[in-house]
């Protein structure tokens, strides 16, 4: 997520992204009405405290700032884009979710079997890793799954190369080994 174009939407700026797309959907799913939809964005906003820069080559990912364990803890198309290897998505999944409380919600998207990605022409390399490798991660790191989808890509450009999506969520109980 680009903190410039977060903290645009934040402050409704001229050229903030548009998220209609985004709201026209999740309203279909929820059957909410105009009204209702339009608070939920504002209700959204409210809720932000702080927009943070994360590096998670940092001990502390969010330098000079500390942050606080979390109930919940979503994470999107990071660890495939920062890891080049198995032992980079064991490590920066636990400096990730060392921040969630016992018992909190991990929401996790996950692109499968990609290799690359690109942002304009530029081509960066990404971490090819298949379902089984991340139920083992999961369990490992003391997750139990709550509930697992998996959508097949619809790519139509050579963005990226993904085969599917996976979309988890998963209760942190406890850790239970660091290896796979
Ligand atoms: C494919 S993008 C995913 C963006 C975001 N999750 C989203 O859904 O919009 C990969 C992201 O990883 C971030 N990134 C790269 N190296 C990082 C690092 N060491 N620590 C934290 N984030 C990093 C990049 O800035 C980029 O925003």
């Amino acid at each position: 997520m680009c903190i410039m174009e977060l903290n645009k939407w934040l402050a409704m700026r001229t050229g903030a992204y548009d998220w209609s797309h985004v709201h026209a959907y999740a309203k279909g799913l929820q059957c909410t009405s105009d009204q209702e939809d339009l608070n939920k964005e504002e209700h959204l906003k409210t809720c932000i405290k702080r927009v943070l820069k994360i590096d998670l080559q940092k001990a502390n990912i969010t330098d000079p700032e500390v942050l606080e364990q979390a109930d919940c803890i979503v994470t999107s198309g990071l660890l495939e884009a920062v890891c080049q290897n198995q032992n980079d998505y064991i490590k920066y999944f636990q400096c990730i979710t060392e921040y969630l409380k016992p018992q909190g919600l991990l929401i996790l998207v996950g692109y499968l079997k990609s290799s690359y990605y690109k942002v304009g022409e530029d081509r960066y390399h990404a971490f090819t890793y298949d379902e089984c490798f991340l139920r083992q991660n999961l369990a490992n790191g003391g997750f139990k799954i709550h509930s697992w989808e998996v959508l097949d890509s619809k790519m139509q450009s050579d963005v990226t190369d993904y085969k599917h999506v996976v979309v988890v969520t998963a209760i942190k109980e406890c850790r239970v080994s660091n290896l796979t």
